[in-house]
């Protein structure tokens, strides 16, 4: 049906309004005419635009759509797309926070929630999830990703795509998925931004392509091409990638479009002028031009001149074209306009409860010495550092449509949640940076934090002053929002120095101090896992940051998050990730130095915190692994079980970890690989049994002729709570 109605519409089209239909322009923020610039609104009424970027809110989006229904000669409806990453008006935490959690129905009702609430705001198409995996906290889009693991992260994008688009792409509640950035985007060299990508064939398909094949087999109606150069070509002109590997290998069906303006900065990789990348990108794979209009003022003059054809136009406008039939646009275009529906669901309380609890699942206890966690509802804290009274930084990265001005600070959640059981008393303590020029930078779009012209002793001993009148005293440091997410990588990793200042200040009182971690990204905390009694690492949480971080410092809730890319010790370390090679010169069990094996003279190869690794306020045991047999074959499957134990004294929620090693492989193989988890919640003193079952499918690998082999041997399984602190046994498949 949908093939035979977008036949009898194309064969209607020109060139031009095929060509119109590959263009997805912003909605911008002129608001002339009706709903959108004058430009754009022309240009719509031309059937020169296929979708609008960035548009929202029922009544613009009505209108907008109006241009293109009742002015265009075929009356095609728009798309509207935008960022909805981790959630739209309630904020969840940054996906980094989210995979925390290791929950993929709760990170699957969030990205329901969210299309819930932006479809009802005029949007029909999510560029989301971000499924880039990323091994190097000096890129500051690590924020925007599921970590550094391939399975999890695989999980977690087919989750993603789940909870977006629902089971009905056509219901007015749902989104189109738009996974990105196609391809490699989180192996960027350096950990820089946009930078270049050169990786071998068997680590792209062992580590890096799973998440985004896994969001592709979920489902997901569009894929985003990345900005960056892989192996000599850039994403977005890259022809093996977006036809060979996305249609060829694994039968996508949806449409390609670019990231913003990628098109045009083939430019500056060196590729041709704007026409010529322009009929690069389109033979290559790509759909739709995401506000760049190379495709709009070039394709005609290439198609004349016999650099693309008019079934590569054809292909792309088909490709656009499916995937507004599928959201039902032609059927009803106004479906995702409903004013009513806005109201009532945007920031519904049971969203707004959910997303309190989800933030305190991904909060990350990362050290608590001597119990000092949970806080007492009594007495007085003191409430310290640049990053305790600023609400605007809690949504973090990718979100666009929050409320910045009326999201809570820690200080007013804690005065909310704690009433006046707690006494709180709050100082600044320090800026957020020394450099006023780097803290300009890394607080922009609504998020400026303001600085105090006092000198820094001044600021110091004033929050010295009010520490000594606490019980204990709470300190809200780390990065601002706007120190990750993108064009925002860092070499220094460390906690800002003259925070860490302020910090050993406090530590000097003698006053228990709680560190309340801040961050998108693992931050190198060597000083402050050596230093401070607890530290809690909050990300950036969502708009109900502020009453979860209470939450958790006060045991109404037990922490329970897992880090999903390991913390290094220093910025030297990286990439430092748990599924790394052996190498033929591994260290010997239990030493950190040989003269002549791999490491380095000055630092041991252990990260700071593994994969894998959090606290919680009770305490897990694990059992030794049972297998039910010690050899099986494909066909087969093998139940690895332990048991879990609830030693402590609170209930909890734990996340028990498998991993394998294949001992001798046709290419070198991961000294562990993550293969399944499961998170259980245990009341004080209850133990359960975990059963995990491994098949050969498990086990396969892309071998270096790329093909997808479970090769017979040996294997270790580990099971744990993270990825250093495991129980063992070995198998065969035969
Ligand atoms: O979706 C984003 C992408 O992640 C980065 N560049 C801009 C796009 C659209 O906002």
């Amino acid at each position: 049906k949908m093939k035979a109605f977008i036949d009898e519409l194309m064969a209607k089209m020109t060139v031009d309004e095929k060509i119109g239909q590959l263009n997805l322009p912003t909605g911008g923020e002129a608001t002339t005419g009706s709903a959108v610039s004058t430009d754009l609104e022309s240009k719509i009424k031309a059937g020169q635009v296929g979708g609008v970027f960035s548009l929202t809110t029922p009544d613009r989006v009505r209108k907008t759509q109006e241009l293109a229904v009742n002015h265009s000669r075929l009356k095609i409806p728009l798309i509207f797309g935008q960022d909805v990453i981790h959630g739209y008006k309630t904020l969840f935490p940054i996906p980094l926070g989210l995979s925390a959690t290791w929950d993929l129905a709760l990170i699957e009702k969030t990205a329901r929630i969210a299309a819930t609430e932006a479809s009802a705001d005029g949007l029909n198409w999510a560029y989301s999830p971000m499924v880039d995996i990323s091994r190097d906290p000096r890129w500051g889009r690590i924020s925007e990703g599921s970590g550094e693991d391939t399975y999890l992260g695989s999980q977690i994008a087919a989750a993603m795509v789940r909870g977006l688009q629902g089971n009905d792409l056509a219901a007015n509640n749902t989104l189109m998925a738009c996974v990105k950035h196609f391809a490699l985007y989180g192996a960027a060299e350096a950990g820089r931004d946009y930078n270049t990508t050169d990786m071998s064939l068997h680590r792209m398909y062992n580590d890096y392509l799973p998440p985004y094949k896994a969001a592709v087999d979920a489902g997901a109606g569009s894929i985003m091409t990345s900005f960056n150069d892989i192996n000599g070509v850039p994403a977005t002109a890259n022809h093996w990638l977006l036809t060979d590997v996305l249609r060829k290998q694994w039968g996508f069906k949806g449409m390609v479009a670019t990231d913003y303006t990628a098109i045009n900065e083939l430019i500056d990789h060196g590729l041709g002028d704007l026409q010529q990348v322009s009929a690069l990108s389109l033979k290559a794979g790509v759909d739709m031009d995401m506000v760049g209009e190379g495709f709009l003022t070039t394709l005609k003059k290439s198609l004349q001149e016999g650099k693309v054809s008019e079934a590569d136009i054809d292909r792309a406008c088909r490709n656009v074209l499916e995937a507004k039939y599928k959201l039902g646009l032609f059927d009803d275009p106004y479906k995702y306009c409903s004013e009513e529906r806005a109201k009532k669901e945007i920031l519904a309380k049971e969203h707004l409860d959910f997303a309190r609890e989800v933030a305190a699942q991904s909060f990350v206890l990362l050290k608590n010495e001597n119990n000092v966690l949970p806080l007492k509802k009594s007495g007085t804290v003191a409430l310290i550092g640049p990053l305790a009274n600023t609400g605007s930084n809690m949504p973090g990265t990718w979100s666009v449509n929050a409320d910045l001005k009326n999201t809570q600070s820690l200080l007013e959640g804690m005065q909310e949640v704690l009433g006046s059981n707690v006494k709180i008393l709050h100082s600044l303590g320090s800026n957020l940076l020394e450099d006023a020029a780097y803290q300009e930078r890394a607080t922009m779009f609504g998020r400026e934090i303001s600085r105090d012209n006092r000198s820094e002793e001044a600021l110091i001993q004033e929050a010295v002053k009010t520490a000594q009148q606490a019980d204990v005293v709470v300190a809200a440091l780390g990065e601002s929002s706007e120190m990750s997410g993108e064009s925002s990588s860092r070499t220094d990793l460390n906690i800002p120095a003259v925070q860490q200042r302020l910090l050993a200040a406090l530590l000097k009182t003698g006053k228990p101090v709680v560190l309340v971690v801040f961050a998108g990204r693992p931050l190198t905390l060597t000083w402050e896992q050596a230093h401070v009694p607890a530290i809690l690492n909050v990300w950036f949480g969502g708009t109900q940051a502020a009453k979860a971080i209470t939450d958790v410092l006060f045991g109404n809730v037990n922490p329970s998050g897992k880090i999903t890319a390991t913390f290094p010790k220093n910025v030297g370390q990286i990439p430092i990730y748990y599924s790394h090679k052996n190498t033929g010169r591994p260290l010997a069990e239990g030493k950190w130095f040989q003269k002549f094996r791999s490491n380095y003279l000055d630092v041991d190869n252990e990260p700071l915190y593994p994969f894998g690794y959090g606290l919680s306020y009770t305490s897990f045991a694990y059992s030794d692994i049972k297998l039910s047999k010690n050899a099986f074959s494909a066909g087969d499957s093998l139940a690895v079980s332990v048991t879990v134990t609830n030693t402590g004294k609170m209930a909890g929620k734990e996340v028990v970890q498998l991993y394998t090693q294949d001992l001798v492989g046709s290419i070198t193989r991961p000294v562990k690989e993550l293969k399944a988890f499961q998170k259980i919640e245990l009341k004080a003193g209850e133990s359960k049994q975990v059963v995990f079952h491994l098949s050969a499918e498990d086990l396969k690998f892309y071998s270096a002729d790329l093909q997808y082999v479970a090769e017979p041997g040996d294997f270790k399984v580990f099971v744990g709570g993270n990825s250093r602190d495991v129980k063992e046994a070995q198998f065969k498949l035969q």
